[in-house]
C-alpha cells in the first residue's frame, strides 16, 4: 500500500524505540495509509533534519532525546504546556506551518487515570525528582486540577525551579528529602520520575516503602526493567503499582490524535508495546 503521509521520529541513539511498531500498527488497524520511520539523527544534524522535513512536507514527527529541548528552535510555534515543561516530544505540520506541543505528561496522566479511575483531584500526590520528566509530569498534573502536590528531589533547588515554572502553583510544595520521607504515609500516590532503578542499575531503589499509606499508588516511569525494585517492594508491603508503559503508550497516544484527529486503540497500543518489552 502506498503511505499518503509520512511521519517520524528524530532521536539519538534511536535503536531500541518502540515508537514505529506502535504507531505503524495503529495506522493499519485504523486503515490508514501512513508511515511512521525514526531517524537516527545526531545533535549536529538536527537543524538539517528538521528543515529536510519541512523541505519534504512531511505530516508530524516525534522527538525524543537529546532533541526535545533543541528542536524548540526550529519550529513555528509551541503551545502553551510545552512551553512550561521546556521541552517538546510532538511536532504537526498545519498547512505548512510547524507546532510543537508536549504529550510526554498529557500520556503520563492518562495512564494514571486509567490505573485510578478518579479524577486525582484530591488525590495528595508526591512527586520523586525534579529534571526534564518530572517537569512533564508535574505540569500536566497541575493542568489536570489536581489540588495536592507535593515536589521533592535530591538538589532541592531545582525542585523549587519546577515549581516556579508551573502557572498556580499556590498548591504545590517543595520538600526536603527528610521532610518528604516523614510525610510518605500521607500520599495517596507516589511517583518516581528519576532515573533511579533504571537498568542497569537495577538494585537501587528511589524511595521507602516501609511506611506508605494503606493503597498507596507506587508510580515508575521507568518501564525497563518492567517492576523495578522499588515497585516490586511497594507491592510486597501491600502497594498497588503503575509502571512506565502507560506513559509510554499515552504520549504515543496524543501524539496520534494530533496528527490523525482519530483516538486510538490504547489497549492495542499497549498490547504491541508489551509483545516487544515482555
Ligand atoms: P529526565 O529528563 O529523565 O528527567 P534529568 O532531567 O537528567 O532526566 O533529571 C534526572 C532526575 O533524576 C533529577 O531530578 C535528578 O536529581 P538531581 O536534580 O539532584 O540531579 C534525579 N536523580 C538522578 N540520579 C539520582 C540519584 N542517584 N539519586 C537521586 N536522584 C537522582
Amino acid at each position: 500500500m502506498r503511505a499518503e503521509k509520512l511521519f517520524g521520529l528524530l532521536g539519538y541513539p534511536i535503536g531500541h524505540s518502540l515508537s514505529p511498531v506502535m504507531q505503524n500498527d495503529q495506522f493499519s488497524n485504523q486503515g490508514l495509509p501512513f508511515f511512521y520511520h525514526a531517524f537516527n539523527v545526531p545533535t549536529e544534524n538536527l537543524k538539517e533534519a528538521v528543515e529536510g522535513f519541512k523541505a519534504l512536507g512531511i505530516s508530524g514527527f516525534n522527538v525524543t532525546v537529546p532533541h526535545k529541548i533543541e528542536v524548540m528552535k526550529y519550529l513555528d510555534e509551541v503551545d502553551e504546556e510545552a512551553q512550561i515543561i521546556g521541552a517538546v516530544n510532538t511536532v504537526v505540520n498545519q498547512n505548512d506551518k510547524w507546532i510543537g506541543y508536549n504529550t510526554d505528561g498529557r500520556g503520563y496522566v492518562e495512564s494514571l487515570l486509567n490505573k485510578t479511575g478518579d479524577t486525582l483531584k484530591d488525590s495528595n500526590i508526591l512527586v520523586i525528582g525534579a529534571g526534564g520528566a518530572a517537569r512533564a509530569v508535574v505540569t500536566a498534573l497541575s493542568f489536570e486540577g489536581v489540588r495536592h502536590l507535593a515536589i521533592t528531589n535530591r538538589t532541592y533547588s531545582k525542585a523549587e525551579s519546577l515549581k516556579e515554572r508551573v502557572p498556580h502553583h499556590s498548591n504545590i510544595s517543595v520538600l526536603t528529602t527528610e521532610e518528604a520521607e516523614k510525610e510518605t504515609p500521607a500520599y495517596d500516590i507516589i511517583i518516581n520520575t528519576t532515573s533511579v532503578g533504571m537498568s542497569p542499575e537495577t538494585d537501587k531503589t528511589p524511595w521507602r516503602t516501609d511506611n506508605l499509606k494503606e493503597n498507596c499508588l507506587c508510580s515508575d516511569l521507568i518501564y525497563n526493567p518492567l517492576k523495578t525494585k522499588w515497585l516490586a517492594e511497594a507491592e510486597s508491603n501491600g502497594a498497588d503499582t503503575l509502571n512506565g508503559v502507560g506513559m509510554f503508550v499515552g504520549q504515543g497516544a496524543f501524539a496520534f490524535y494530533k496528527w490523525t484527529g482519530v483516538w486510538p486503540d490504547l489497549n492495542r497500543m499497549n498490547d504491541v508495546v508489551m509483545q516487544h518489552l515482555g
